[in-house]
């Protein structure tokens, strides 16, 4: 019989206590429809209590995402389970997830609290929820480490209290496969009610496992999976949601017959938005969304895959939405064509966004002969984290070479009027950052600078991220160009509107994380 098994995705939860990544409420918004696209069941937009910033978030997707469960994270605290309710409370389907501490070490070192008394809170924070919210998921902590015992007594409490999804995460990343698949299955056999809940697993990555001890769950019972796009998620990250879908997709013939509601197709699209906006960008190897996953490099395999595909390649690049790259248009294709691809590649935009999009593909298409798909992606993808452009670039002239130092000036327009700063440095990108935080009047402390071509070739698209630090906040900044230096000023310049645009908003700080 077939097994419907239900996704919950915290990437914007778990996945955004990544460390580095940073995400604004519009990009969150942004990710979260993308989401519903993917398919997910549930969406853990936040951790409503952590800051008002997260709250905002929260609400937000809660008020305008439809079509999926909306969940907040609280701890086991009637102030949490408040704060969370009144972010979720108008979401079409709202779901409060509280969470305790149930393994020995944590309710003594960090809970300074005995199992009758975890126990008595439990109980008494989900029916607390469930006054809310129908929908309550309690998870029980650092689960793979806790006394089994008092683990099913937790989870058979729980559920007479009224949770209506018992999670059992490993937050540590601490199980091994047989094990853990051994724990759910323990659970499915020794507490009573379970057959009225959905069991849901969580497993982190330290060990490298997570994606392998969340499959090991789903052959031993449990029908909720938690994972994030790219692995994203606190130190080395949660299950992959992609890896998870695939490998139930690809392996039916173990796996058995579960259905879910992913669209694989929406994969490549989903990892490639997420990484943008988080400014974490995917490791080359990393499985199903790597830039080689699909690559083959030894002669041998690509002479087996130009003879039958299957010898080498278990899954098809199509089936994770990752186009063949081919050459769409050129300098002179019309708006009509231009919006035609960007439907067939999946991007519904809105007339005003198509038309900027389309003046800034004409600026392309004169610089690079052929426009390829990835290219058209980098440029919508810029404008998805767009931000309001107070700081705009007029124009740069660099000088540097290996027996000068290297000088830069540069001319960004405020309020219609040009402001020319010029500035020395460790190279013409450091010389061009200097110069811009001169026409600012501030600094900002730059943590990381990534540039990277969207395709091969001379005249390929660069993509350059920054991420920069400012009053304890971190941002990404993006800019994309053919010519790198220009790509790199552009990121820098988006960073400082970000500062500049959550400084006007008053945004606060000092979010806290689990
Ligand atoms: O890793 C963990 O245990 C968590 C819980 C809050 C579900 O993130
Ligand atoms: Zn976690």
């Amino acid at each position: 019989m077939a097994t419907r098994i239900k996704i919950f995705d915290t990437t914007l939860r778990d996945g955004e206590q990544t460390p580095g990544a940073s995400l604004n409420i519009q990009e969150k918004l942004e990710i979260a429809r993308q989401l519903v696209k993917l398919g997910v069941d549930v969406i853990e937009a936040g951790f409503a209590i952590s800051s008002p910033g997260d709250f905002m978030a929260v609400k937000t997707i809660a008020e305008n995402v439809k079509g999926t469960i909306i969940a907040s994270l609280s701890r086991a605290l009637e102030k949490d389970i408040d704060r969370a309710w009144e972010a979720v409370c108008n979401a079409e389907n709202p779901r409060i997830h509280t969470f305790l501490a149930t393994s020995d070490i944590h309710m003594k070192y960090k809970l300074k609290m005995s199992e009758e008394e975890v126990l008595a809170r439990a109980i008494a924070m989900v029916k607390y929820a469930k006054k809310y919210c129908s929908d309550v998921e309690f998870s029980a902590e650092d689960a793979s480490r806790t006394r089994v015992d008092f683990l099913y007594k937790v989870v058979e409490e729980v559920i007479k209290a009224g949770a209506t999804v018992v999670n059992i995460p490993d937050t540590v990343g601490y199980s091994s496969p047989e094990e853990f698949g051994q724990l759910i299955r323990g659970i499915r056999d020794n507490v009573s009610g379970i057959d009225k809940v959905d069991i849901s697993v969580h497993c982190h990555n330290d060990l490298g496992l997570a994606v392998a001890n969340s499959l090991a769950a789903l052959r031993n019972g449990a029908t909720q999976l938690e994972c994030t796009v790219n692995g994203l998620g606190e130190r080395a990250g949660n299950a992959s949601i992609e890896e998870i879908i695939m490998g139930i997709n690809t392996r039916k013939d173990y796996y058995g017959d579960i259905i879910h509601n992913i669209d694989t197709k929406q994969i490549y699209r989903t990892s490639k938005l997420v990484s943008s906006l988080t400014g974490v960008s995917v490791q080359l190897n990393k499985a199903i969304v790597g830039a080689n996953a699909f690559a083959h490099e030894a002669g041998i395999h690509q002479h087996g895959v130009m003879a039958e595909k299957t010898t080498y390649e278990i899954m098809t690049p199509e089936s994770i939405g990752l186009s063949q790259n081919r050459m769409v248009l050129g300098k002179l294709s019309g708006k009509h064509a231009f919006e035609e691809r960007l439907k067939e590649m999946g991007y519904n935009l809105a007339a005003d966004e198509i038309a900027k999009a389309f003046e800034q593909f004409k600026e392309l298409a004169d610089k690079k002969k052929e426009v390829l798909d990835r290219d058209i992606e980098a440029l919508v993808v810029e404008k998805v984290s767009e931000v309001e452009e107070v700081y705009k670039l007029d124009s740069f002239q660099i000088n540097s070479g290996n027996k000068v130092i290297a000088t830069a000036t540069v001319s960004l327009i405020k309020n219609g009027q040009p402001i020319l700063e010029a500035a020395t440095g460790d190279g013409p990108i450091n010389a061009a950052f200097k110069a811009i935080e001169r026409t600012v009047g501030f600094e900002l402390e730059l943590q990381d600078y990534s540039l990277k071509g969207v395709t091969e070739g001379a005249d390929a698209l660069g993509e350059a991220t920054v991420r920069v630090a400012k009053n304890d906040r971190i941002y990404i900044g993006r800019g994309v160009s053919t010519d790198i230096i220009e790509a790199s000023v552009k990121a820098y310049i988006n960073a400082i509107n970000r500062v500049v645009s959550e400084q006007d908003k008053g945004a606060a700080n000092g979010k806290e994380t689990v």
